[in-house]
C-alpha cells in the first residue's frame, strides 16, 4: 500500500513539535499542520484528511474537542491523540469517544509512523465495507426497482414507510410484477442490515412438508423425519420471513401460521415445547385472497393478520411508461453479462415492446431483452432478434396505452390503432415524458431533467421542441403553478 498520497494532519500548539513531525514524516505522507482548532477545522474542511494526529493540550483548547469536531464531518479522518506520559486514562477516554489510538509523548517517531499506517489501512478497509454495502443497497434496495411511472409511486412510498417497522406486509400482484424484489427491498431497508431474510415457497411443498419447513420437527415426528430439524421461523429469528405464494397453503397450516404470527411462538412438529420467535413476516401472492376468503379456502382471521399493510404491484401493461427505463436497464445488464458492447433497440423493436400487453410482466420483458441481446451480434436489436411471440404482430398486442388517460394535471389522449404502429412517433412519446416530468416537478426544469436522467441543457432544447409542437400552453400553465 502506498501512503504518500495519504493526508495526515498534525495539530500541536508548539511550533517545534509541528516542524519536527513534519520533517520526520513528510517522506511518507502528505503532511499538513495546524496550531489550533480553528486552523485544523479549516484544513479538515478543504482537504480530505485521512489521519489527524492531535496533541491533547492545544494552548487553552482541548484536543478532545477537536477530535469530536473532526469525527462529526461527513468523511471523518481517523483520529490519533498525543498525550503526555502518564495520562493513559485520558487517552482511553478519547478512544471511547471515537479516537482510533493514542501515542505517548515523548514521541517515538517509528512507533508513530506504524500507528498512522495502521490507521490508514483501517480506514480503507472501512471504506471498502461501506462501498460494498452501497453496492448491496443498489442491488436490493429501492434503487434496484426500476420505474418512474405514477402507478409505481404508491409502491415506493409504502415500502419506505413500512420497511423500518415490524408490520406484516402482504404483497399482491400478477406473476412477474416484482413481488419478490419488493420483499427484498423491504428487508434491506428494515434498518437491520445484518438480520437474515429467509424465503419459503409455499406452493412447492405438500402440507406436511410445509409445516415441517416452517416450524421444524423433532426426530421421528413423522415418517421420514430421521433428524431433528429447525424450521424457517426459527432460522429467521430477528429477521424477515418471506412467505411466497401464501395463497397456496392449506387450511390446517393456516391455523398454525396464524398462531405463530399472532402469538410470536411456534412448536416444532412432534414437540410441545413452545419457542419464542421474533420474526417480521412479508408474504406475496398472485391469487385473489379476498375471493379465496369468500370461497372459504383462506381463513379470514389469517387474511387480516397478514394484511396489516398491503402493496399491490401494478401490471406492466398499466405502466408502459416504465418500459423504456426497464429496457435500458436490462440491455445494460445482459450486454455486460454477455460481454457485448452496449446494444440498442431499433425504433420498430421498441414500438413492438410498447404495443405488447405483457401478461408475464417485468419477468417476461426481461427475458425478451435477454433473448434480443443473445441473438443480436452487431448493429441494433431489431424485431427479428426478439422472441417469436413478439415477432408476429397478430398476437397479444393491444392499443397503445402510453400514457393514456388522466395523468397529473392534463389529459393525454392515446395514439394509434390496435395493430398500426406506424403512427406512433418516438419523438412524440418523448415529448409526453417531458410533459409528465414537468408536471410531476411542478414545472421545475432542473428537477424534471434529473427525473429523466438528462442534462438541463437537453431539457431546455426539448422544451423548445415542445413550444414548436404547440404544447407550450401546458408548460406555461405548469410554470405558473
Ligand atoms: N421494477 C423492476 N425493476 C427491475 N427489475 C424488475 C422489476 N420488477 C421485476 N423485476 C425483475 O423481474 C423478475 C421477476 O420479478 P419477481 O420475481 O420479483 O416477480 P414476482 O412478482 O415475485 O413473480 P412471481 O409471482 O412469478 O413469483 C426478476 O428478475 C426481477 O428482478
Ligand atoms: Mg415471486
Amino acid at each position: 500500500m502506498d501512503f504518500f498520497d495519504k493526508i495526515v494532519l498534525i495539530v500541536d500548539d508548539e511550533k517545534h513539535t509541528r516542524d519536527g513531525l513534519r520533517m520526520s514524516l513528510e517522506d511518507e505522507f502528505d503532511i499538513y499542520v495546524a496550531a489550533n482548532i480553528r486552523e485544523a477545522a479549516e484544513i479538515l474542511k478543504s482537504e480530505s484528511v485521512d489521519v489527524m494526529v492531535t496533541d491533547l493540550r492545544l494552548g487553552g483548547e482541548s484536543g478532545m474537542d477537536l477530535i469530536e469536531q473532526a469525527l462529526s464531518i461527513p468523511h471523518p479522518p481517523v483520529c490519533l491523540l498525543m498525550t503526555a506520559f502518564g495520562s493513559e486514562d485520558i487517552a482511553v477516554e478519547a478512544m471511547k469517544r471515537g479516537a482510533y489510538d493514542y501515542v505517548s509523548k515523548p514521541l517515538n517517531i517509528d512507533e508513530l509512523e506504524i500507528v498512522i499506517k495502521r490507521a490508514i489501512k483501517t480506514r480503507s478497509t472501512e471504506s471498502e465495507v461501506e462501498a460494498l454495502k452501497a453496492q448491496v443497497d443498489k442491488r436490493f434496495g429501492l434503487e434496484s426497482i426500476i420505474g418512474n411511472s405514477l402507478a409505481m409511486q404508491p409502491v415506493f412510498e409504502t415500502v419506505r414507510q413500512v420497511a423500518p417497522t415490524r408490520a406484516t406486509v402482504l404483497i399482491e400482484g400478477e406473476s412477474g410484477t416484482g413481488k419478490e424484489l419488493i420483499s427484498k427491498a423491504i428487508h434491506n431497508l428494515s434498518g437491520r442490515p445484518r438480520a437474515k431474510m429467509v424465503t419459503v415457497h409455499c406452493a412447492a411443498l405438500s402440507e406436511q412438508l410445509l409445516e415441517s419447513e416452517l416450524f421444524g420437527h423433532e426426530r421421528g415426528s413423522f415418517t421420514g423425519a430421521t433428524e431433528r430439524r429447525i424450521g424457517r421461523f426459527e432460522e429467521a429469528n430477528g429477521g424477515t420471513l418471506f412467505l411466497d405464494e401464501i395463497g397456496e397453503i392449506d387450511l390446517s397450516t393456516q391455523v398454525k401460521l396464524l398462531r405463530a404470527i399472532g402469538e410470536r411462538t411456534i412448536e416444532r412438529l412432534g414437540s410441545n415445547k413452545t419457542i419464542k420467535v421474533d420474526v417480521r413476516v412479508v408474504c406475496a401472492t398472485n391469487r385473489n385472497l379476498v375471493q379465496m376468503v369468500k370461497e372459504g379456502t383462506f381463513r379470514d382471521d389469517l387474511y387480516f393478520r397478514l394484511n396489516v399493510v398491503s402493496i399491490t404491484m401494478p401490471p406492466l401493461r398499466d405502466r408502459k411508461e416504465d418500459i423504456v427505463l426497464l429496457v435500458d436497464a436490462f440491455l445494460r445488464e445482459f450486454c455486460d453479462e454477455n460481454k457485448k458492447k452496449r446494444l440498442e433497440l431499433t425504433t420498430e423493436a421498441m414500438q413492438r415492446l410498447l404495443a405488447y400487453n405483457w401478461p408475464g410482466n417485468v419477468r417476461e420483458l426481461r427475458t425478451a431483452i435477454e433473448h434480443g441481446v443473445v441473438m443480436c451480434n452487431a448493429g441494433k436489436i431489431g424485431i427479428r432478434h426478439l422472441p417469436p411471440f413478439l415477432r408476429d404482430d397478430s398476437g397479444a398486442h393491444e392499443q397503445l396505452l402510453l400514457p393514456s388517460g388522466q395523468r397529473g394535471n392534463f389529459e393525454i389522449e392515446s395514439t394509434g390503432g390496435s395493430d398500426d404502429f406506424t403512427d406512433l412517433d418516438l419523438a412524440r412519446m418523448e415529448q409526453r415524458y417531458i410533459l409528465i416530468a414537468l408536471d410531476r416537478t411542478k414545472g421545475n426544469r432542473t428537477e424534471a431533467a434529473k427525473l429523466l436522467g438528462i442534462s438541463r441543457r437537453t431539457m431546455q432544447r426539448k422544451i423548445k421542441d415542445l413550444e414548436e409542437a404547440g404544447e407550450l400552453p401546458i408548460v406555461e400553465e405548469l410554470r405558473k403553478n
